[in-house]
């Protein structure tokens, strides 16, 4: 039984959609309106009722600029209720698959960046998100705790989305090219969780191989100005890309210049195949496509 939280997030609807490809589990999604993960005693009862034997986070709090603003409420939901389940998930037995984010990396890097490279987020929602990794760590040394990077899927609150908006209501854009990185396209990320699990579950690996910290992104490099120009592209839509600093587009929260993954972990100790992110914005746009 496999327990999604957050599950009506761009990440969770991603395993409810994929689901159906593994009939041999039964999947519990679940909202924060059906589990509520910041309140301790509804975690406890869920998990005393529906023992799941494994967890997937996908509940995080994710408004980067507004959690400068909401330190709190981006504690509570990136680090206290991260705890509540990494507790309910060592109690019961449970597996957990956690996500975090680029940002923790210090941004100052001209390669790709390992997990084991220095951390030094800079933000609010990076802080969290790091604590959050460590008491997970602390509480559940076994947790599996996978860094993606500019996540993407058809539905939901995202750069893709907001691009298409733009460039169809004002044909011109002005978008950073001074922040590079590599989008992810969220239904390759819940595909290799799924691989994971299932290579667990066939006895192929151990639980305890899954431990510790992974990146996870697509393959490539791209700046924000070459991810817009190419949904442009793929989507059919003529609008202008123009490229601007950084420093023309002031955020609350600074986001680091430099943030590529070093997948190499992830992708040799599961054997995975990694799709280059402009091959996945393609297949994002496919009328049959679960993205
Ligand atoms: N999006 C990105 O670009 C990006 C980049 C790097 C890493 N990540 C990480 O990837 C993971 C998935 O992100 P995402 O893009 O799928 O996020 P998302 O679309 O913002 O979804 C997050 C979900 O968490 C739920 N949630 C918030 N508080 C909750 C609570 N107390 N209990 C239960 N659910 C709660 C939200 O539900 P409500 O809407 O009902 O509150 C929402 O559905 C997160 O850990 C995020 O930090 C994302």
């Amino acid at each position: 039984m496999i327990l999604v939280t957050g599950a009506n997030g761009q990440l969770g609807r991603c395993f409810r959609q994929l689901a159906e490809n593994y009939p041999q589990w039964t999947f519990l999604a679940e909202g924060s309106d059906t589990l509520n993960i910041s309140d301790n005693a509804a975690v406890e009862a869920y998990f005393s009722t529906h023992k799941p034997r494994w967890v997937v986070n996908c509940a995080a709090y994710t408004a980067v600029d507004k959690a400068e603003s909401e330190p709190e409420k981006a504690e509570l939901i990136n680090v206290t209720s991260v705890e509540h389940l990494a507790r309910a998930c060592a109690v019961h037995g449970a597996g957990l698959i956690h996500f975090s984010t680029d940002y923790v990396y210090n941004g100052n890097q001209g390669t790709a960046f390992r997990e084991t490279d220095p951390v030094a987020p800079a933000g609010v929602y990076a802080r969290t998100k790091l604590a959050g990794e460590k008491a997970a760590l602390q509480i559940l040394p076994g947790a599996m705790i996978i860094r993606t990077s500019w996540v993407y899927a058809r539905e939901g609150h995202n750069f893709v989305n907001t691009m298409l908006r733009l460039g169809r209501e004002h044909g011109r854009v002005r978008v950073v090219s001074d922040q590079i990185g590599t989008p992810t396209c969220a239904p390759d990320l819940a595909a290799a969780v799924l691989e994971i699990i299932s290579q667990v579950e066939n006895g192929r690996k151990k639980p305890e191989e899954l431990a510790g910290t992974w990146n996870y992104s697509n393959e490539g490099v791209a700046s924000w100005y070459d991810f817009a120009h190419a949904i442009f592209e793929t989507a059919g839509i003529q609008a202008v890309t123009e490229p601007i600093e950084s420093s023309e587009y002031p955020t609350p929260a600074a986001r680091p210049p430099f943030s590529v993954l070093n997948k190499s972990r992830i992708r040799e100790q599961f054997g995975l195949h990694i799709p280059h992110w402009r091959d996945s914005l393609k297949a994002c746009f496919l009328p049959e496509s679960h993205i």
